[in-house]
């Protein structure tokens, strides 16, 4: 079969395009945690704050005996809450996201945070941070005429620095209970 030397060429040059891009989205899978959402998990969006996962008291950055990190967060027109976060660096962070009310999105930039928030799905990406700073949330799906406003923000902070103000918040915790106890008597 004779093929033309031009044709060859190109037909060298599309199929080197595709593997380059073949190779951009492995890596980004393999490498840097991209990928698609796969976490098909449903919730009533109109009893969220009913719910017990994610009722207000349990929003935020949730610590379990063994240590895992879980952030769950209320997406709703406009914000994401609770509005601000603290993180640890250089660790695993589960976050859970749902909505309230429409389609929400969230970004948080040169991260890999990035799912679509589907009324009626819980979205669950996992995240680590290696550098502190001041990461924004964004909201990147238009939601209504307050998008542009929709944002929160996480606080990434050194994780030795943020196991120590853990442990004073739970002590302060402690005596706020103890006094209310002593006041009672
Ligand atoms: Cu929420 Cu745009």
């Amino acid at each position: 079969m004779h093929i033309d030397p031009l044709e060859k060429k190109w037909v060298l040059i599309s199929l080197g395009m595709v593997s380059l891009f073949v190779a951009i989205i492995m890596i980004d899978a393999l490498f840097h945690g991209v990928n698609a959402p796969s976490n098909v998990e449903t919730i009533d969006s109109r009893k969220i704050h009913l719910s017990k996962e994610f009722n207000e008291d349990n929003l935020g950055v949730q610590v379990a005996d063994n240590g895992d990190i879980t952030v769950r967060m209320v997406a709703g027109r406009y914000a994401f809450f609770p509005k601000q976060i603290i993180l640890p660096t250089e660790t695993k962070v589960t976050f859970r996201w749902v909505s309230m009310d429409v389609l929400h999105g969230v970004h948080m930039p040169m991260t890999n945070m990035s799912t679509m928030i589907v009324p009626g799905y819980v979205a669950q990406v996992e995240s680590s941070f290696p550098r502190p700073g001041e990461y924004p949330i964004l909201c990147n799906e238009y939601c209504g005429l307050g998008h542009d406003h929709m944002w929160s923000k996480a606080l990434v902070i050194e994780k030795e620095e943020w196991a120590a103000s853990r442990a004073t918040q739970n002590a302060m915790l402690n005596t706020a209970i103890e006094d209310e106890g002593s006041n009672n008597e």
